[in-house]
């Protein structure tokens, strides 16, 4: 709910139980007041107290002077009293970047826009949500600014984005154009971050914040798998079952930034939006530019809280509609199992094996298109390879069927190689700047996306193989850094808008394949967890968490991603041992229970497993069947953090009419005289007994206060999982 306090010029937004307090000061400056716990607004105006300060510059010339530097805003310009971090500049046309932004108007609406061509948050009708905008202009420039802020009744979340309009003749560029912008009043923070590499994602780094600026982000054209566009700031005392947090999201799969500035008065200016490295985006008259959406949550509950609040609105207000609730399939991919070497009659092989463990659907990865035997070639050639499947992909996926299966499909739209008929045909079609010999990754060459044309003409021939294989789910892979940055139908002072401009590009094909194909369960990746982020979450429900399929490196990576985003969102696989990414033996048991933490699969050959191994994993599938909806659904605790030694890791998952508990606890290494290890649940029934699969009772005050014993594990890589019920009253 919006509520306007016209005397004070004060809006106060409140979510389920949070309060974002902002008012307008003289008429002109928009000042942030207040972030957290729902409050009553008597008296929150004797917080607000701008004034001149020593050795300051004042804004304007009124009577009583002060200084910008002494508020905490809500969208920072640059160039007049405030030196902090500003959250955008632009340069006009006598080429200064100096703006005075001055608040013009406002406007309240139930319910949530749209960003176009962005992905967005949505709302269920007027009710769900409401919706303040804020128009801002500087009169000297023409520049126009609307914030947009978004609160829904169930949620404790702030959806903020910035739109931007030239109302002068001139061109004016845009030089950066954050997504929000947010002053605390303080520095007793943590910065907690994913930070990460290819195969090693998403690994919880927690750093007190310093005076000055931290930063951290992307400049990859993709989020990347070094960092991910969220931050939590966390109270020093604050765990993952108690105390303050505030977080911050991108909605967004390009170059990001985040950036935190502790001031001279130890208060603390967090910032989050486009990377303005090589960013630029020319305005003419009367033109527009919306930023991507920035989620911001609290939670007074600790890291568990904060992650609860953004897995709930991704689940139920991000990813597509018909899969919010729908329950994922149990797959097997032919990556790991075969890599290039596919064909019709090994596919078919795979299905009738996995058919028998119980597996609903395969998925033909890599090396199933016109010469596609390594990764020198054929990217962008999307027909089948006529000598791996002489029938067509039609014909296969149709046996596949036959056999009980559905059928799914890998794809790489955005990449084309240097051996294509594709480049043969359009060598300009890639990025590249004109006169340079634009650099490989993976042998690979980037589209121009920024392109119509090739935007069209990917999208037609990705819909034909749709329809000819009759794919139930898809594998949509990325799997180069860009470089070379170029967009080749845009004018030299454009060349700032090259990466955002792709970005673009990708979401109208998204929109457009997940449009045409609702019904098509689509899985983002970028070489693993390479674009984990909740821009892809709009199109894509899931998205595959690392290209490490090993399950110690798999407790670190799940256990970090999950900090924000929703358990139903991490492609998680079974593989064979050693294992190919770090060539560790881990037991089946343990490799089945961390996969099963997520969105369940395999990814090996069935042939080559024992009859004892066929025998587990077909346990393990039944089980996940049973409980897939707690898995995917439920309500998830992490437990026990792996990091920062990695020794041992625990999480649970509670499902939605809470009778069932499921506790995994993981041994990642042993550790001598470690002592007597228990779980203390969280998130039960206090007051309810629950047993275990022994018939052993536990009431829940137990579980929660005193812990869930875990007993002795030997040896590394062992675990633990546990069925908890609730007994009826
Ligand atoms: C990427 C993906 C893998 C696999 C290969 C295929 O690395 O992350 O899962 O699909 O591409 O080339």
């Amino acid at each position: 709910m919006i509520e306007y306090r016209e005397q004070e010029n004060l809006f106060l937004l409140h979510g389920r139980s949070t309060t974002y307090a902002v008012k307008i000061f003289r008429n002109t400056y928009l000042a942030h007041l207040y972030w957290g716990p729902k409050i009553d607004s008597t008296g929150i105006l004797h917080h607000f107290q701008p004034m001149a300060i020593p050795y300051s510059v004042d804004a304007g010339r009124e009577e009583p002077l002060f200084s910008l530097n002494s508020l905490k805003r809500e969208y920072p310009d640059y160039g007049t009293s405030d030196i902090r971090h500003p959250a955008f500049t632009a340069r006009n046309s006598t080429g200064d970047r100096i703006t005075d932004f001055a608040c013009k108007d406002y406007r309240i609406y139930g319910g949530k826009p749209e960003l176009p061509g962005l992905p967005s948050l949505r709302s269920h009708g007027d009710d769900d949500a409401e919706t303040l905008e804020i128009r801002m202009r500087d009169e000297r420039t023409g520049l126009e600014c609307t914030l947009y802020y978004t609160v829904y009744d169930q949620f404790d979340v702030i959806i903020r984005s910035s739109f931007f309009q030239n109302t002068a003749e001139d061109p004016i560029y845009l030089e950066r154009a954050y997504s929000a912008s947010v002053d605390f009043d303080d520095a007793d923070f943590d910065a907690l971050y994913l930070h990460g590499a290819w195969a090693r994602e998403a690994w919880v780094n927690r750093t007190p914040l310093q005076p000055g600026v931290f930063s951290f982000g992307s400049k990859t054209g993709a989020t990347g798998h070094q960092q991910n566009p969220f931050i939590a700031l966390a109270r020093n005392t604050t765990s993952e079952s108690a105390g303050e947090v505030w977080g911050m999201n991108l909605v967004y799969s390009g170059n990001f930034t985040v950036n935190t500035e502790v001031d001279q008065f130890s208060r603390t200016r967090a910032t989050i939006g486009i990377n303005d490295c090589n960013f630029s985006w020319k305005l003419e008259h009367g033109q527009v530019f919306y930023t991507p959406e920035a989620v911001l949550a609290y939670s007074g509950s600790g890291l568990n809280g904060l992650s609860q609040e953004f897995h709930g609105l991704y689940m139920q207000r991000l990813v597509p509609e018909g899969f919010a609730r729908k329950e994922r399939p149990v797959l097997i991919n032919t990556w790991e199992a075969a890599y290039f070497d596919v064909s019709h009659s090994r596919v078919v092989s795979i299905a009738q094996e996995a058919a028998k463990l119980g597996i609903e659907l395969v998925v033909l990865d890599d090396g199933w298109f016109k010469g596609r035997n390594d990764d020198t070639s054929s990217l962008g050639d999307w027909k089948t390879d006529r000598d791996k499947f002489p029938d067509g992909l039609g014909a296969v996926s149709g046996e596949v069927q036959d056999i009980g299966l559905d059928f799914g499909i890998w794809i790489e739209p955005e990449m084309i190689s240097e051996n294509s008929d594709l480049y043969r045909e359009h060598p300009d079609w890639c990025i590249k700047v004109p006169g340079r010999t634009p650099s490989t990754g993976r042998n690979q060459l980037v589209l121009d996306f920024s392109r119509q044309e090739i935007r069209d003409y990917i999208i037609k021939v990705i819909s034909d193989v749709l329809k000819e294989a009759h794919v139930k789910y898809v594998k949509w892979d990325m799997n180069r850094q860009m470089t070379d940055l170029y967009a080749s139908a845009f004018s030299p002072d454009r060349q700032g808008e090259a990466a955002h401009r792709y970005i673009l590009g990708v979401y109208e094909v998204m929109d457009s394949l997940t449009s045409s194909f609702p019904e098509v369960l689509f899985e983002g990746c970028a070489g693993g967890g390479g674009r984990f982020d909740p821009g892809i979450l709009a199109y894509m429900p899931q998205i595959w968490t690392s290209d490490d399929t090993d399950a110690v490196e798999r407790v670190c990576i799940q256990y970090g991603t999950s900090m924000a985003y929703p358990v139903a969102a991490m492609g998680s696989h079974v593989s064979a041992v050693p294992n190919h990414q770090v060539g560790r033996v881990t037991p089946l048991t343990t490799r089945g229970r961390v996969a099963m933490s997520g969105v369940f699969g395999y990814e090996l050959d069935p042939k080559s497993l024992s009859e004892d191994e066929k025998q587990e994993i077909g346990e393990q599938i039944a089980f996940y069947k049973e409980h897939r909806k707690t898995f995917q659904f439920g309500r998830f605790y992490r437990l026990k953090s792996p990091f920062p030694d990695r020794h041992s890791g625990a999480w649970m998952h509670i499902s939605q009419d809470r009778k069932t508990v499921i506790v995994s606890y993981f041994q990642n290494f042993a550790v001598p005289m470690a002592g007597f290890s228990k779980l203390k649940l969280k998130g039960i029934d206090e007051d309810a007994v629950y047993t275990d699969p022994e018939g052993k009772l536990f009431h829940g005050s137990v579980l929660v206060n005193a812990g869930l014993p875990i007993g002795y594990l030997h040896g590394d890589y062992q675990s633990y999982t546990v069925v908890l019920q609730k007994k009826d009253e």
